[in-house]
């Protein structure tokens, strides 16, 4: 069997996109869609809401055409239904998976560990066996700056080292950028990138697709969002006595159509289409040069903005987006948070030609339009 190649136009290849109708999947199916790319979806809804795919195919304006609607194709499955993906990779000339599907709660997961090692690690291993048997072996992982643990140095590079992830959620990613790495040294015909992403919020600036967490949020944008909008009363500040600038948390946020553009970077690298060529770095293993240009070895790289922002500057530039103020109590720390965390961006800049655009107003700005406008996510009321 022919391994399937990128190294040809976007309308000529079809991308498997799993979790596409989660937060980071479907900004990510709208930007492969203006690329013009075909997209076939798997979801298993766990997380996520069908509804998040009629809104893809407004923004992208897929019409009723057979050929528009045969862009955007959605299967209810999950990774783990070995038999469900056969039948799709059977109907669809798929080139490469840009894999999001995995459950992501930190404190879930330290509770429910077997079904996060299960969904997250048995998934990725049914997806990787069933692509490979169709000859299908460029991946594209959803990773993340957990894998850093409380980072050695900040800003983070690619080359600062892994840490021991404090829980099964960020044990999964690490383990995971570890198989993927080992299945290209096994067979040097797969094609990986490993993008750790920092802190993704914000939505697009439609306002039909964003964020939509089940139950109480976990994380502060989404927090914050349902606080503007009347759902919460008062967000909890965890911790005001961190070495930073004013004593709470340093993330680095990064608005969710920048991070799903990064994506689009990365099989434009895979592709041979960006980049100068051997990945760098020491977790990159550089492939022999094939004549097609499209095998890249395994790529990684760090996607944020590169800025610092604090729990109270998250909080202030929601307020500039809502118009109000926002009330908040200082609370003590939370359990496995670290003071800090920001990328260095430089190796996305030079080997993916990719940079984050949009600033933190932008994202709260954007994250607001779509929380005031679906105050109850994708459900109605
Ligand atoms: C968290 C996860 C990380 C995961 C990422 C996915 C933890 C410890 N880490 O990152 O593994 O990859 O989400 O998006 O859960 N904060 C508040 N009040 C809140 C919520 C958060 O003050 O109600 C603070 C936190 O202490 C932190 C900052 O806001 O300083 C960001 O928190 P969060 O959005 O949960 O992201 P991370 O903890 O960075």
């Amino acid at each position: 069997m022919t391994n399937k190649s990128l190294a040809k136009a976007p309308a000529d290849t079809c991308i498997l996109v799993t979790g596409g109708a989660g937060f980071i999947g479907s900004h990510t199916c709208v930007e492969l869609l203006e690329r013009g790319y075909s997209i076939v979806i798997v979801d298993d809804l766990s997380n996520s809401n069908a509804k998040a795919i009629d809104r893809i195919r407004e923004i992208a304006g897929i019409g009723p055409s057979a050929e528009d609607q045969a862009r955007v194709v959605f299967y209810e499955a999950s990774i783990l239904d070995e038999p469900a993906l056969e039948r799709i990779f059977e109907s669809h000339d798929i080139d490469a998976i840009i894999h999001f599907a995995g459950l992501k709660a930190v404190g879930e997961s330290v509770a429910k560990p077997l079904e996060y090692y299960w969904n997250n690690v048995a998934g990725t291993l049914v997806l990787c066996r069933v692509a490979r048997a169709y000859g299908v072996k460029n991946i594209v992982f959803s990773s993340s700056a957990t894998v850093y643990g409380e980072p050695a140095f900040v800003p983070i590079t690619e080359e600062c080292p892994k840490r021991e992830a404090t829980n099964p959620y960020g044990q999964t990613k690490s383990m995971l950028e570890r198989i993927l790495t080992d299945l290209h040294i096994g067979d040097p015909e797969w094609n990986v990138v490993l993008l750790r992403y920092f802190n993704p919020i914000g939505a697009h600036e439609s306002g039909l697709i964003g964020e939509d967490p089940k139950g109480l949020p976990n994380n502060l944008v989404p927090y914050v969002a349902q606080v503007a909008v009347g759902r919460l009363a008062s967000v909890g500040v965890f911790g005001d006595d961190y070495p930073t600038p004013d004593g709470t948390g340093v993330r680095d946020y990064i608005h969710v159509v920048d991070l799903a553009r990064g994506h689009v970077a990365a099989l434009d690298w895979m592709g041979g289409r960006v980049g100068t060529g051997a990945p760098s770095g020491p977790d990159a293993i550089a492939a022999e040069p094939a004549p097609c240009g499209s095998r890249r070895g395994v790529g990684v790289f760090n996607l944020g903005t590169g800025t610092g922002s604090s729990v109270l500057d998250v909080i202030h530039s929601y307020e500039r987006a809502c118009g109000k103020e926002l009330p908040y109590e200082i609370k003590p720390r939370r359990a496995g948070d670290i003071a800090e965390n920001y990328a260095a961006c430089d190796k996305a800049r030079e080997e993916l030609g990719w940079v984050a655009e949009y600033d933190l107003d932008r994202m709260c700005a954007d994250s607001w339009r779509w929380q005031s406008t679906n105050p109850y996510g994708y459900e109605e009321a």
